[in-house]
């Protein structure tokens, strides 16, 4: 299964799982357990959801991690304060990372928005350098679009 085909494939089944499940919460701890599950290299899946301006920890899967993230720090608080996906080759060249797994060398995280406004990101950390392309940002671009609108049509925020 070629990188398109395996992100058409984690589409499906996040639909799958979401479509009928009008918990926020619920539906994040799936996601992140079903991506960390079919992702190669993966070492932390999860969602942080922006609370008064501040990063806090959601559902995930992988070791524990900081709880609080102020927007503008690390990769996390800089894909809200910048409103846009940080793809990150080497963390350890990122000014500000917050390093929560000592392993971790590669991230990518994803604003999630609802109205235009972010309310949460996906983030995803790797042993690898270098693991995410230009493909795999799209896959999870797509997966988090959908997730949107889903969040959308069931029409509850909580
Ligand atoms: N590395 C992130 C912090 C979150 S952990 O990776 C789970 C950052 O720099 O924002």
């Amino acid at each position: 299964m070629n990188k398109i085909e395996l992100y058409q494939e984690l589409s499906n089944q996040v639909e799958a799982l979401t479509t009928d499940e009008p918990d926020i919460i619920a539906n994040m701890a799936n996601i992140s357990a079903l991506l960390f599950e079919h992702l190669s290299q993966v070492n932390w899946v999860g969602f942080y959801r922006l609370m008064n301006n501040e990063l806090v920890l959601g559902p995930f899967q992988g070791k524990v991690a900081c709880i609080r993230i102020p927007v503008g720090t690390g990769v996390c608080g800089t894909a809200v304060s910048e409103n846009k996906t940080q793809r990150i080759a080497d963390v350890h060249s990122f000014s500000g990372h917050i390093a929560c797994d000592a392993t971790s060398n590669a991230e990518i995280v994803i604003p999630l928005r609802i109205n235009e406004q972010v309310i949460a990101i996906l983030d995803i950390d790797s042993t690898e350098l270098d693991r995410f392309d230009e493909e795999d940002q799209k896959g999870l671009e797509a997966i988090i679009k959908l997730f949107q609108n889903i969040i959308i049509k069931h029409g509850v925020l909580n």
